[in-house]
């Protein structure tokens, strides 16, 4: 091995070295560091990840046809009574109380009494009272509604809900037809 050999071999580890920190530079200058401020991937379950994820999200109901196919209109008459009737009326032309009258509600408009001072959120809804909707709304108004004037919690119990569903789409002269389960 001669002394242009040792020369090669340190000019080479030199270059190398230089390569090394001028492509080094480069990268810093191209890629600045940014902290996050939320966690980019959210792991489930995690503590971070649900206050992040900050309102909770809908529940998906089960569906509502195979349960109005086996409600109960007497049933669901009972809980109404209970549950409804210290703010609405369900009687043909009856008058709106702390809520409007619910006669022929099921398949009518969002907001279907004429007069009634509804809320904006209510106003808000387009198309007709679907079972679908009824269920939604009646499981919990203030999720559907956002801002609504109805001031009641919810029916949590799918079967009672779908209950005082069947009993709503009784007052009709006209009833919809249920949907196929
Ligand atoms: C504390 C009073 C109150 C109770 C209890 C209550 N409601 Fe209401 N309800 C209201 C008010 C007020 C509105 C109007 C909501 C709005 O404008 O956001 C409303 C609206 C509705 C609507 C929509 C009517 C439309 O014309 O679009 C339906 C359906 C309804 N209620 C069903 C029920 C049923 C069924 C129950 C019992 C399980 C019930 N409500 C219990 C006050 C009440």
């Amino acid at each position: 091995m001669d002394s242009m050999d040792i020369n090669k071999g340190l000019a080479a580890v030199l270059v190398a070295g230089i390569v090394f920190f001028v492509t080094g530079l480069i990268g810093m200058n191209l890629v600045t560091e940014k902290r996050l401020e939320k966690p980019a991937i959210a792991i489930q379950g995690a503590p971070a990840a649900e206050a992040a994820a900050g309102a909770p999200k809908p529940e998906a109901l089960p569906p509502i046809a195979p349960l109005l196919a086996k409600a109960d209109v007497a049933t669901g008459e009972a809980t109404v009574k209970k549950l409804c009737t210290s703010c609405h009326t369900f009687n043909e032309g009856g008058k709106a109380g702390v809520g409007p009258n619910l006669y022929n509600v099921v398949g009518g408009p969002h907001g279907h009494m004429e007069g009634f001072s509804y809320s904006a959120g209510m106003k808000a809804k387009t198309g007709p009272w679907t079972f679908d909707a009824l269920n939604e709304w009646l499981h919990k108004p203030s999720a559907y509604v956002p801002g609504t004037r109805m001031a009641f919690a919810g029916i949590s119990n799918d079967q009672q809900r779908a209950d005082v569903i069947a009993y709503l789409r009784s007052l009709s002269p006209n009833p919809v037809p249920l949907p196929s389960p």
